[in-house]
């Protein structure tokens, strides 16, 4: 460093997990800095460094602090446990951790350490929490993922005494199975590496940082002045990476799409868009002020909304040649004549509806790094690669994009990811894996970035805000006759996944019902804006809101029960959706809505009770109950969905005979590192314990596409099978068994280094050490599966077969809410979804969860606003206080093109939910909200209007 005194230098001695620790250095830093960089103790995360989402969490003489708040100067002679200290020394783990594990509380883990060591604060001092209790002392953790519920089950059970290891499933009793997550030890351990925990085999002090000087301006020119001074003034900074150094500078999710730069060339279009990367030691990058470096802005007209932006493209002022109408793409799904069928239906109703920027908020910042490694080609000659370490949801398009970025092919760059604190659509996008690439390319030394938590959320993708407008109507029986929808999605600066949301919309916009007449029109139209991207759902939470909002209406305007009117128009297997698809099979919106049914009466029964209660006694209390459905197209709407998975037959001394999977499928929380080897051990035949794998390493396994659109479970699953069955039918035939023989049971067991097959008496053995010998190589027996789901691309009117099959589900919502106020709080969430198949239930209930939690905040207090609210404190998600009791039905109306009749569940998880939530506003208050989030004063102004309108009605 320079310029600048260097800190004075302490040394703090104090008690790490039980040892003895001194820490030298500046007194002021954080300690949970100190504690990751120093003592190595990466299983303290960093979300926020702000004191704001709790990763951080560990105990200080016993008490929960936030670490990134805590001083190393204010530790000194006090003791600190962090997740590492809670296990036993010979490794066992606590009962808390066990709880976790056997529960489903930790998802993507991320917030694991912070939530069990607040936990772990409050049974020390009570032992016996009761759940309100256990909310309290969780509270200022932020998990993204798992809606809560989860984690206080298992807290709940460590209080009761109650902690009960789940059993891991017998030889082909994985699938349907409870097994525990296979990754979840190291998840409760704090050993997960995330994409800020890890360092290059070089080491950390041979590793450059990166700092990126982003855009202070939605839209602006700039040049970038004379670096030299600034080099000068710091010895520490090793270059400054800008557009000139990046071969190719443009990516997309899309190739034929390539319009992000990775920094900006001359003009940024968005607020926070890269444009320098400082790389240099840790320190100079961090002090080096955005002011100092030499760019010179000149701020244009920036279009922040769609009609600003349709408006500005009348002028001839296009945000890209290439759009000159701002318009980034268009979709369509025609079927019938719908103008006719409005004029002629006994009952239409209108509406808008107004949705803003969510952010994904996952708790883990982007951060990875990269670093040149030697490769051959495949003649053998020496030809350098670069590895990226880093969170992605997607390896393989990663992969593809950085060696276009790079110019080199794609097999001479390694992705390797690190486990991924959430994801949610929001890291299917590039973000630190093309500034580091760059950076180590250019100076042949490894590079690493971590974003911080504003840069996150400037930088990063978010739900496209929409405008919706849409009819509906239906004749005097109350059968759906027709649908019109138009709805704008402001996609951004750049396209990302704006196509995918602007074609999947059309697609479900009618909503899970037998509609005859249909016109959906989208368009994505370019702004400078935050770029929009994927969120769980591409759009169809959105599209939902406005058409749920109708289906009520209808009901109401036709005087039919809301649940009843969705059952009697719900798609039944044999009906043709809005696209001319014939649903063959596992259509089982009707039998969620069965489930569904006692619920709906008692609940609206007492909220009856105690609406006429709060009148008699004036209170501003008043209650609600609504329902909604969706529907969900499985897998990738218009781009191709192969996935394959590779498995083996391994053996080593250590551990003896076992199964290797290739698994291709990222792991993102939702669960892929447990459900693939379900279904890769039951195809088999072996148990799920014997199972070993490698993930998403673009080396090692196989493409299976992006984990997204729900498909991972459908789509790999059957890969995954596929994998196992042809391995299995190796197996059989090794072993001498017929084919005949396995149809009729061959059973097969691992004992030591025998694999052992029955077939009635006749049981056989394979010795696999004198396979090993033979084979040479780790794989013994080698088998590939493969799968596609079969679909046909839709034409201009968008009639086709988008996805192979649905998911299916509808959800109500108990609501209470503040006349005064216009508070909501939720009450009880009821959850039905038709799954086809729940490969482990409690992964399934887990991702319901997560999925409601995220409609709550969509529903009630997200809203991104660039420049505003780029922290987690000013940006609010549900805490553990607004996610009330969730009663969840597994509806299993089998797929018979899923791996034992699975589909998915991810996205669908969420998409009812918020609806379901307004439509409960209106029947506590009569009041339609038609945008969102409903927030206290949009919902107060709105009561005060009718009270308004209602008082100027008594008055005419
Ligand atoms: S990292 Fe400390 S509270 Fe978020
Ligand atoms: S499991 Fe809590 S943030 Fe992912």
């Amino acid at each position: 460093m320079t310029g600048r005194d260097l800190p004075e230098v302490h040394v703090v001695r104090l008690g790490v997990n039980g040892a003895a620790r001194e820490l030298a250095g500046d007194p002021t830093r954080r300690l949970s800095d100190a504690l990751r960089d120093e003592l190595g103790l990466t299983g303290t995360k960093i979300g926020c460094h702000a004191g704001d989402c709790g990763a951080c969490t560990v105990l200080l003489d016993g008490e929960q602090v936030c670490s990134c708040i805590v001083a190393v100067g204010q530790c000194g002679g006090r003791s600190v446990t962090t997740v590492e200290g809670l296990a036993a020394a010979d490794g066992s783990l606590s009962p808390l951790q066990r709880a976790f594990v056997a529960h489903g509380a930790a998802q993507c883990g991320i917030c694991t350490p912070g939530m069990l060591m607040s936990a772990e604060s409050l049974l020390c001092r009570n032992p016996r929490p009761s759940a309100a209790e256990i909310e309290d002392a969780l509270a200022g953790v932020l998990c993204r993922c798992t809606g809560y519920r989860k984690i206080v089950e298992a807290v709940l059970a460590v209080a009761n005494g109650e902690v009960v290891d789940v059993a891991a499933p017998e030889a082909g009793r994985a699938v349907g199975s409870r097994a525990a997550r296979l990754d979840a030890p190291a998840k409760v351990t704090g050993v997960e590496r995330f994409g800020a925990d890890a360092w290059p085999a070089a080491g950390a002090t041979a590793v450059l940082a990166m700092r990126v000087i982003r855009s202070p301006h939605a839209h602006a020119s700039f040049e970038v002045g004379d670096l030299r001074e600034l080099k000068a003034r710091w010895p520490g900074l090793v270059d400054v990476v800008g557009a000139a150094d990046v071969p190719h500078n443009a990516f997309a999710i899309f190739p034929d799409l390539r319009d992000q730069p990775v920094l900006a060339d001359g003009i940024v279009r968005f607020r926070g868009e890269a444009v320098l990367a400082l790389v240099g030691d840790a320190a100079t990058v961090a002090a080096i002020a955005d002011a100092d470096v030499p760019i010179r802005y000149r701020p244009l007209a920036a279009t922040a909304s769609m009609p600003a932006a349709l408006a500005a493209a009348d002028r001839g002022a296009a945000l890209h040649a290439r759009y000159p109408d701002n318009v980034l793409c268009r979709g369509r799904v025609a079927r019938g004549d719908v103008d006719a069928a409005l004029a002629g239906a006994a009952v239409t109703v209108t509406a808008t509806f107004t949705t803003r920027h969510v952010e994904h908020a996952y708790i883990e910042p982007e951060a990875g790094y990269a670093e040149v490694v030697a490769g051959r080609d495949a003649g053998g000659a020496s030809r350098k690669r670069v590895r990226i370490f880093a969170c992605t949801q997607t390896p393989y398009m990663d992969r593809d994009e950085i060696a276009s970025v790079l110019q080199i092919e794609p097999e001479r760059v390694h992705i390797v990811p690190s486990a991924i604190g959430g994801g949610f659509g929001g890291k299917l996008d590039l973000s630190v894996q093309p500034l580091v690439a760059v950076a180590a390319w250019k100076l042949g030394r490894p590079v690493r970035l971590v974003y911080e938590r504003p840069e996150s959320m400037q930088s990063s993708t978010k739900r496209h805000p929409a405008e919706m407008r849409a009819s509906a109507a239906c004749d005097a029986a109350g059968r759906l006759v027709a649908f019109d929808f138009a709805g704008d999605f402001n996609t951004g600066a750049y396209s990302s996944w704006g196509p995918t949301v602007a074609n999947r919309v059309p697609i479900h916009a009618t909503g899970p019902y037998r509609v005859l007449h249909v016109r959906a029109l989208t368009r994505a139209v370019l702004t400078n804006d935050s770029i929009a991207g994927a969120f769980r759902g591409f759009g169809v939470p959105q599209s939902t809101l406005l058409g749920e909002l109708l289906i009520d209406e209808l009901a109401a305007r036709s005087g039919q029960d809301a649940l009843e009117f969705r059952h009697r128009n719900a798609l039944v297997a044999g009906d043709t959706t809005p696209t001319g698809q014939t649903l063959a099979a596992s259509v089982g919106l009707q039998a969620c809505l069965a489930a569904l049914r006692p619920a709906w009466a008692s609940a609206r029964e007492a909220a009856s009770s105690f609406n006429a209660r709060a009148e008699a006694s004036e209170s501003a209390l008043r209650r609600g109950v609504g329902i909604a459905c969706m529907w969900y197209g499985i897998g990738n709407t218009v781009i191709a969905n192969p996935s394959t998975m590779r498995g083996a037959l391994r053996w080593n001394a250590a551990r003896g005979g076992h199964l290797f999977l290739y698994n291709g499928a990222q792991e993102i929380g939702q669960g892929t590192a447990t459900v693939m080897p379900q279904m890769f051990a039951d195809a088999v035949g072996l148990p799920l314990a014997a199972v070993e794998q490698v993930m998403g390493d673009t080396d090692l396994t196989a493409d299976a596409g992006k984990s997204s659109a729900s498909r991972q479970t459908f789509v790999s699953g059957n890969a995954a099978r596929a994998a196992g069955r042809e391995l299995r039918r190796q197996l059989v035939e090794r072993l001498g068994f017929a084919a005949a023989d396995d149809e009729a049971g061959v059973a097969l067991a691992l004992d030591g280094h025998r694999l052992v097959a029955r077939h009635g008496d006749d049981e056989r053995a394979l010795d696999l050490r004198a396979l090993a010998a033979a084979t040479g190589g780790p794989d013994l027996l080698a088998a590939s599966g493969h799968f596609n789901p079969p679909t046909v691309p839709l034409d201009a009117d968008g009639q086709g077969v988008p996805y192979a099959t649905y998911g299916f589900a509808a959800q109500i919502a108990e609501v209470e809410v503040d006349l005064e106020l216009g508070t909501v709080k939720l009450l009880h969430i009821h959850a039905a979804h038709d799954v086809g198949r729940a490969i482990n239930p409690t992964q399934v209930e887990g991702q319901i969860h997560g999925g409601i939690a995220q409609g709550i905040g969509m529903a009630l207090m997200e809203e991104y606003v660039n420049g505003k609210t780029d922290n987690l404190h000013d940006y609010l998600i549900p805490t553990v206080g607004d996610v009330p009791p969730i009663t969840v039905h597994l509806i299993e109306d089998p797929e018979p093109l899923g791996p034992w009749g699975a589909k998915g569940v991810g996205e669908p998880a969420l998409v009812a939910t918020a609806p379901a939530i307004l439509n409960a506003i209106h029947a506590a208050t009569g009041i339609r909200m038609r945008e969102v989030p409903v927030t206290p004063s949009r919902l107060r102004a709105a009561i005060a209007a009718a009270a308004r309108e209602s008082r100027a009605d008594k008055t005419r």
